[in-house]
């Protein structure tokens, strides 16, 4: 997909369709003035019989208008002006990228970005409506067999900006979006995959394959026995019942100044979670290939740092396992030694994810870290705590938890902290080991934290727990690509 901008009049645009907004009450947009005086009235006369209020979600497609150039032209409803917000703005891009592909345009010259929302400005409108086009146009098709090819889809979008003066901001905009779209497709591919495709062993050669691809991206994957010597047993005890090998992964990126410290991302990369011997009901449990999306959105943020070429040092740190039932399994009761020499007691073999997690943490102070991050798929209480709108956050480093909030802010990739306060800490205490890799029913989402929290103690850390964001489920079910804008947000923000 082509994405241009452009400065202009609407009358003057030679394309198979013209998108241009309406405000309630029946206001029509400076785009949409443009038109109404060059077509001797036909949008205002439209709008006052009543064809088109401006209702936030309304749209409508006009053929033949006359005195323009164009094919089409696309109303889309704005809502009130002065209401305008990001959530109103990113509605509207969705609705006319859903109705465009109802036609049969290929291409469109759209007059979306000249509205006005709150305190943003036109890298902001035009990243918005880049990002959200590639999203809303990403299929995945790769296990059909019979690939249905939509007649013809849009492939050229030309975003105008009011004013040449804005042309260069809105070239960087697309220039931003572009590569982090191209990561978020990365992420929702391997997300989407099957767990007989996306394994550990398929996890590591992507990796490989985008160490390849970016020469300054350096890959390297720890195989079980060197897992072993540096004494990850805990890391390993999730993989016991498996028939496929663990990997952990690493990638570095170092492209920023020699003596600046590295953002270390840790993904959860389960590429299958049973629950192991305490293993989940069957409703549902193919939702649980999605147990690797930290990982995939590890790999799609080092995919889109690297096709931007940031100025930064970055890692990425990837422990993936499958966590199966079998006879060589690890059992509720069974007691490890993790790689920062405390122990644990596996009282809920579905506790997993923490469990691969605290070994790649410990792993991670090796690269004397600005901050980590971990993403992951925790805990279904962070589901029931937030849904499926907002990310859960916890973390040791207030001003690190305060720019993670931000960058969800600015991209509507949003998260939401959690308190990790001491009270909970208690609740892993353990009669056997150093502790329990569960803490009950009560804050499921804080007492895993509080879990990690004792493998970070030595950086700034923060934790995204993605369990609700990653995927959705139902008709569309399919990968999100969260938190991927995020964190480039985030790193961005940074650069
Ligand atoms: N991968 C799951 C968390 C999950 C469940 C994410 C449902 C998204 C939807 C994780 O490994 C898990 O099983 N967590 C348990 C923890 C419990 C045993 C303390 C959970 O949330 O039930
Ligand atoms: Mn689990
Ligand atoms: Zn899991």
């Amino acid at each position: 997909m082509e994405f241009i901008i452009k400065s202009g009049n609407p009358e003057k645009q030679r394309t198979a369709c013209l998108i241009v907004g309406i405000c309630e009450p029946r206001r029509l947009s400076t785009a949409a003035r443009a038109i109404d005086k060059a077509s001797s009235k036909h949008l205002s006369n439209l709008v006052r019989r009543g064809d088109m209020d401006g209702k936030l979600g309304q749209s409508l497609v006009l053929h033949n208008v006359p005195g323009l150039l164009a094919d089409r032209v696309m109303l889309i409803g704005c809502g009130r002006e002065r209401d305008l917000d990001d959530q109103k703005y990113r509605k509207i891009i969705e609705t006319s990228i859903k109705q465009l592909s109802q036609t049969g345009a290929t291409e469109a010259v759209s007059y979306l970005p000249e509205l006005n929302i709150k305190g943003r400005d036109i890298r902001w409108k035009i990243r918005q409506a880049v990002e959200i086009t590639n999203h809303h146009l990403y299929q995945f098709t790769e296990f059909k067999s019979k690939k249905k090819r939509e007649k013809k889809s849009l492939c050229r979008l030309v975003l105008t900006v009011p004013s040449r003066r804005e042309l260069t901001a809105g070239d960087l905009a697309i220039k931003e979006a572009q590569g982090i779209s191209k990561g978020i497709r990365l992420t929702r591919d391997l997300a989407n995959r099957p767990s007989n495709v996306c394994t550990p062993s398929h996890l590591a050669a992507q990796a490989q394959h985008l160490g390849k691809t970016y020469k300054n991206i350096k890959v390297n994957v720890l195989e079980r026995d060197e897992m072993r010597k540096l004494g990850m047993n805990s890391l390993l005890s999730v993989s016991a019942g498996s028939a496929e090998p663990p990997k952990l992964i690493t990638l570095e990126y170092l492209n920023g100044r020699k003596d600046s410290k590295p953002i270390v991302l840790v993904g959860k990369g389960v590429t299958f979670d049973t629950g192991g011997i305490s293993i989940k009901p069957a409703a549902a449990m193919d939702e649980m290939k999605f147990d690797m999306c930290g990982a995939a959105s590890v790999l799609g943020v080092m995919c889109a740092v690297a096709e931007l070429g940031l100025p930064i040092n970055l890692v990425g740190v990837i422990p993936t396992v499958e966590n199966m039932p079998s006879g060589t399994a690890t059992k509720p009761g069974d007691i490890f030694t993790t790689m920062s020499g405390q122990t644990v007691e596996v009282l809920n073999t579905d506790a997993e994810g923490r469990l691969i997690l605290c070994d790649a943490l410990t792993y991670s102070g090796r690269y004397n870290p600005d901050v980590v991050i971990d993403i992951a798929t925790l805990t279904g209480a962070c589901v029931v705590a937030l849904g499926k709108v907002a990310t859960g956050l916890l973390g040791n480093h207030s001003p690190l938890a305060n720019d993670l909030l931000a960058a969800g802010e600015y991209t509507g990739d949003r998260a939401w902290q959690l308190p990790l306060w001491d009270e909970y800490q208690s609740l892993l205490d353990s009669p056997f080991a150093d502790m329990a890799n569960i803490g009950g029913r009560d804050g499921g989402t804080i007492t895993a934290a509080c879990f990690l929290s004792r493998y970070t103690k030595n950086y700034r850390w923060a934790h995204l727990d993605i369990a609700g964001t990653a995927w959705t489920s139902g008709a569309d079910k399919g990968a999100t690509g969260r938190p991927v804008k995020l964190l480039m947000q985030y790193i961005l923000d940074k650069c």
